[in-house]
Formats: structure tokens, sequence, C-alpha cells
């Protein structure tokens, strides 16, 4: 598939609701003042020596204009023979100073921006990591979901870029007003006739603002592609795979492809614009031609004097200047607005999540889990991937959940663990339903292994101590927990024993086979040392003996404890308590390994299957 199809199979379940940003006055106020905030939340003091220095800059550059008008009076009466040097001597001083405080003020405020810049967007990106945090794990299913993270993301810079706008436009303002004013004074329907040649600007500026905003959102699926195609180019995670089949030749067409999309649309977007710009331009020139026309009949009709209509035309071309650098100005806040509303939008799910999130106090321990009647599928998957599936079983039991690939056990450990919400049917930890209860908290009575479990680069000791991650620097417990999962041997032949840092990236340390990771990630679920305990898939990556072993003293290293041990092998579980069989996301058959064997049915067939493909298998 090129990457192209890929690309639009992709964009076609690209489910935003169209919402087109603040179109009314109030909502883009209401966004402006909330970029404010943010930037006051992210750092107060630095603000006001930010907004400080801007006001004593100005308030030194209109006393420095003040001395010079005194200055050029001063030369000016006392004529140039009787003027010692010595009577301006003040004046230069205080001319020096102003210029000396501006110009260090202006580095000062460099810095001070530097600084709250980088503040800004790590707060920013901290309301964003809020949300990310609390969502449910159904949301990393959904393409919606990334596009709106990402969206989210890319706003980060806005708040900061709409203070500096604002500033701007502040410093801008100031004068705009006093010319206006001089303006009016010399003749007011001059203003008029001249405040219409900004609305053709700010029309095309803005137009432009909302399209590329739009644009932008619409490629939010293509970037995240490419933006995948690059990790895979520069990650470690698939540097062996990338090289061993060739790969980056492809991957990097396929981000030129997206890429020459995106800036097709981009061009054409360009395109577009030009000829509007070019008719508000025209526009606008048109209306102060017609300002300054104006201006010329009322001097030959004698209605203004000459000496005010060449102060006047002095005005008028000033402030045609500062009213296009306004209505840019403007745009570019409507456009940060925009930006901002989806970061917006993104940071209000919080206290929604909060809100329908159950909080009812979470059972410690149970005499019996029930699972009745679950049926569960995937969000955009048809077919459900549990099936009105029952079954149940008591402390201290270990339980077996076999099955063949794809045939719904790890969903059901997903399930179980409450990381996903059924459509229909219950889990009961006695006679408490588990939809009510907070999840967080039940976890705490839970150690999950993930068949793709987790390979965290930090040391050894970290690694399992991330079980339970308060109380991750107790030594002598995580020892324990790797000695029960086989791993102490060869942790303590790496080069620092435990803490020895894993994966190479961040420090020179040591990488592990898989099934010595596999046995860190069994180590971290002792370590968390719960009452339930769903190990899935836990041999997946051991050998025979190993496995073997493991599976044969796992009553032993869980004593008291429930475990739900999941397994594609057939021939790994006979001991267990009980055995449940899932069959196409239903479940098939339960009941002891000899009563599944007397039955005669899937379980006994696989089981058999396996047993002899293991035997014939073996090498003589
Ligand atoms: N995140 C997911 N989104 C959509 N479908 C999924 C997802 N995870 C698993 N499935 C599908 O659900 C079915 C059951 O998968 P799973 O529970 O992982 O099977 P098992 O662990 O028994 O091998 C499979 O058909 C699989 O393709
Ligand atoms: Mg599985």
């Amino acid at each position: 598939m090129s990457a192209n199809r890929q690309g639009k199979a992709r964009l076609k379940n690209f489910g935003w609701d169209p919402y087109e940003g603040p179109r009314s006055p109030r909502r883009l106020l209401g966004l402006l003042a909330g970029a404010v905030r943010l930037i006051w939340e992210a750092n107060p003091r630095l603000v006001v020596v930010f907004v400080g220095l801007q006001l004593l800059s100005s308030a030194a550059f209109g006393f420095a204009l003040l001395v010079v008008r005194n200055l050029v009076s001063t030369l000016l009466s006392a004529g140039q023979a009787s003027a010692g040097f010595g009577s301006v001597i003040p004046e230069l001083a205080v001319l020096g100073g102003v210029l000396a405080f501006t110009s260090l003020s202006g580095s000062v405020q460099n810095y001070v921006r530097m600084l709250l810049a980088e503040e800004v967007s790590w707060l920013a990106d901290q309301r964003v990591l809020d949300v990310a945090c609390a969502v449910e794990l159904e949301a990393f299913d959904s393409n919606d979901f990334h596009d709106r993270l990402m969206r989210a993301q890319s706003a980060g810079g806005r708040p900061f870029m709409i203070t500096q706008t604002l500033l701007q436009l502040s410093g801008s303002l100031t004068t705009l007003t006093g010319l206006l004013i001089v303006l009016l004074l010399l003749q007011p329907l001059l203003v008029a006739v001249l405040l219409v040649t900004v609305v053709p600007l700010l029309v095309a500026a803005t137009v432009f603002s909302a399209e590329f905003h739009f644009f932008a959102m619409s490629f939010s699926t293509a970037d995240r592609w490419r933006w995948y195609l690059r990790s895979l180019l520069i990650g470690r995670e698939m540097a062996k795979e990338v090289r061993a089949f060739d790969l980056s030749g492809q991957l990097r067409n396929w981000q030129k492809e997206a890429f020459d999309e995106k800036m097709a649309g981009y061009r054409d977007l360009v395109r577009r614009s030009i000829p509007r710009t070019l008719v508000a331009g025209l526009a606008a020139s048109a209306a102060i031609a017609g300002t300054l026309a104006v201006l010329i009949w009322f001097v030959l009709t004698g209605r203004m004097p000459l000496a005010s209509a060449t102060a006047a035309t002095v005005a008028i071309v000033q402030l045609a200047q500062l009213l296009s650098q306004l209505a840019f100005g403007v745009s570019q806040l409507y456009e940060s607005a925009l930006f901002l509303d989806d970061h917006r939008a993104f940071c209000e799910l919080l206290p929604t999540i909060h809100r329908t999130r159950p909080s009812r106090p979470a059972p410690v321990d149970f005499e019996e889990v029930r699972v009745e009647h679950l049926t569960f599928a995937y969000p955009d998957s048809s077919a459900p991937a549990l099936d009105d599936v029952s079954l149940s079983f008591r402390r201290g039991e270990i339980v077996a959940l076999v099955g063949e690939n794809g045939s719904g056990k790890t969903t059901l450990a997903k399930l179980l663990s409450l990381l996903y919400r059924p459509q229909s049917g219950r889990i009961l930890w006695d006679e408490i339903e588990l939809v009510e209860v907070d999840a967080t908290a039940l976890r705490r009575s839970m150690a999950v292994l993930f068949q793709d479990f987790g390979k965290y680069m930090v040391s050894v000791a970290l690694n399992i101590g991330m079980g339970r991650v308060e109380a991750s620097e107790d030594r002598t417990a995580v020892v324990r927990a790797a000695r029960k999962a086989g791993a102490h041997e060869f942790v303590e032949r790496l080069p620092a024993g435990y803490d020895t840092p894993l994966g190479m990236v961040f420090e020179d340390g040591a990488d592990l086979s898989e099934g010595q990771w596999q046995r860190i990630a069994l180590a971290r679920a002792f370590f968390r040392d719960a009452p339930f305990i769903i190990l899935d898939e836990p041999t997946a990556a051991l050998d025979a003996r190993a496995e073997n072993q493991l599976f044969e003293s796992i009553r032993g290293l869980f004593r008291g404890r429930t475990v739900l041990l999941i397994s594609h092998r057939f021939s790994s579980v006979r001991s267990a308590d009980r055995i449940f069989v899932l069959k196409g996301g239903r479940l098939h058959e339960e009941g002891t390994h000899d009563e599944l064997m007397r039955v005669g049915g899937h379980y006994a067939e696989l089981f058999q299957l396996q047993a002899a493909a293991y035997l014939s298998g073996e090498p003589a």
C-alpha cells in the first residue's frame, strides 16, 4: 500500500467536529484573555518585569522627546554666540541616560522574553499532558484523539505569540491614537475616510488566517503519519529492522510523498490568497488616494489652510502605515486564537473526564471474581473481541485462560484491569460492580504483566521498582522480586548489577535478551505485591525449560494470591486449578485439565496437537 493511499484511508475517518473557531468577538476576546492568563500563571514575576520594563521604556522614550524639544529651543533662543556648551550638558546627560536605559531594558526584555516563552510552553504542554494522562486507554485507539492531541500540542507556542502581538499592538495603538486625535482636530471627515482603508486589509488577513488554520487542521493526520515515519527512521527500536529489510529508502519516499502533498496544499492556499491580498491592497490604496483627494479639495475650496493640510498629509501617510500594521497584528491575534482554541478544547476535556469517572471506593480484595455476559468490541471494529463471556474464580486459585491467537485473551485481561469498559455485561468483585469503582484505586490491588510489557530505559532496579513506584527504593524487596522471577543471577553479572542502566540510549549500559527482559517484567509484577495477578503470556520469550520451571513454580511463587495465567500454549497450564478455553471471543469450555481431556473437545484437540508438534519437532 502506498503511503498516500494509507494516508488517505486514515484521513477518511478523521472525525473532528467541524467547529470553526471563535467566530464571535466575545469568544475571541475570551481566548485572548485565556492566553494572557496562561502567561501570568506561568510566571507572574517575569510578566511584571517584562511589562514594567516595556512601560518604562515607552515613558523614557516620551521623556527623551521632551528633552530634545527643550534642547532645540534652548539652542534656538540662546543663539550661537552666547550659548556655552555647558548650558546643554544636563540635557545631553539625560538623553544619554535615557538611551542607555532603553538599550539595556531592550536586552533585558529579550532575555525575559526567552525565559517566559519557555515557561509558557511548558505550562501549556503540562495542561495537555494532564488530559493525556487522565483519558481512558480507549482514547489511544482513536485517530481523532491523536489528531486533537497533536493540534493541542502545536498550539503550545501561541499564547506567547499572542502576548508579543498584544504588546506590539498596544505600542502602535498609542501612536495611532495620537495621530488620530491630531487629524480629528484638523478635519474629522478625513478620519472617517481613512478608517475605511483598514477594512479590506483586515478582511483579507483574517480570511487567510482562518484558511491557514483550517489547512493546518486538515493535515494533522498526515503530519502524524510523517512523524511516525520519522520515528521509524531515527528510533532505536526499529533501527534493526529498518536496516535488515533495507526500508529507509521507502520510508523516506513515503515521507516525501506526504510532504509534497502538504506543500501542494500550502501553495494552493497561498495562490488563492494572492488575488485577495492584491484587491485588498488596491482598495486600501484607493481609499488613501481618496482621502488625499478630499484633502486637496478642502484646500482648493478654502475649507482648510495650507499649513494644516501639510500636517494632515504627513499624519495620513503615517496613519495608513500604522493601520496596515494594525490589520496584520489583529489577524495574527485571530490566527493564534484559532490555534489556541484547539488547545482550549482539548484541555477542557479534563473536567469532563474527572466528572464522568466512577469514584466509588475500590475493594482491596475479593472472595470471588465474577464475569457475567461480558461483550466487548474495540472502537471501529464490527466483530466483538469478546462475546457473552461468563466465568468466575475464587481467591487463591490459579486460573488459566487459554485460546488460540486472537481468541480474546488479552482483551479479557484489559477488561479485568478496567482499561476498557465493556459494551454489556459486568465484572464483580464479590458484590461490587467494577464499572462504579475508581479504576486507579482498584489497580492497586492488581499486578498485570502484559504480553507486550514495557522496557524502560532506566536502571534494572528501577525497571523492577516501577511495579510499585513509591517503594522503588527498597533494594531488598527489588532483589527478592528478581530472585522470584529468576532474574537475580543474570542481573548480578551485569557491569553495575542492579544499578546498570538498560537500553543504552541515555547512558552506556547493557541490553538484555528478550527472555531476560521478560524476567525483569515478571519481577516487576512480583514487586507490585498485589492480591490479584494477571500474567499475559508470561513465558512467550522464555525457552522450554524455563517456561516449564516457571509454570511448575507459580503456585509457590504466588502463594495466597489469585493468579490469572494466560497462554496460547495449551500444554503449559495443565496444573492450573481451573482452565477456561476461549475460542473466537466466546467461552468454549471450562474445567480442570483432566476434565477437559476427558471431554475431548477443543482443549484436548489443541493440547494433543501442540504436544505432538513439540515431540516431532524436537531434534533427535
Ligand atoms: N486495540 C485494538 N483495536 C482493535 N482490535 C483489537 C485491538 N486489540 C485486539 N484487537 C482484536 O481483538 C481480537 C482479540 O485480540 P486479543 O484479545 O489480543 O487476542 P489474544 O490475546 O487471544 O491473542 C483480535 O481479533 C484482535 O485483532
Ligand atoms: Mg494476547
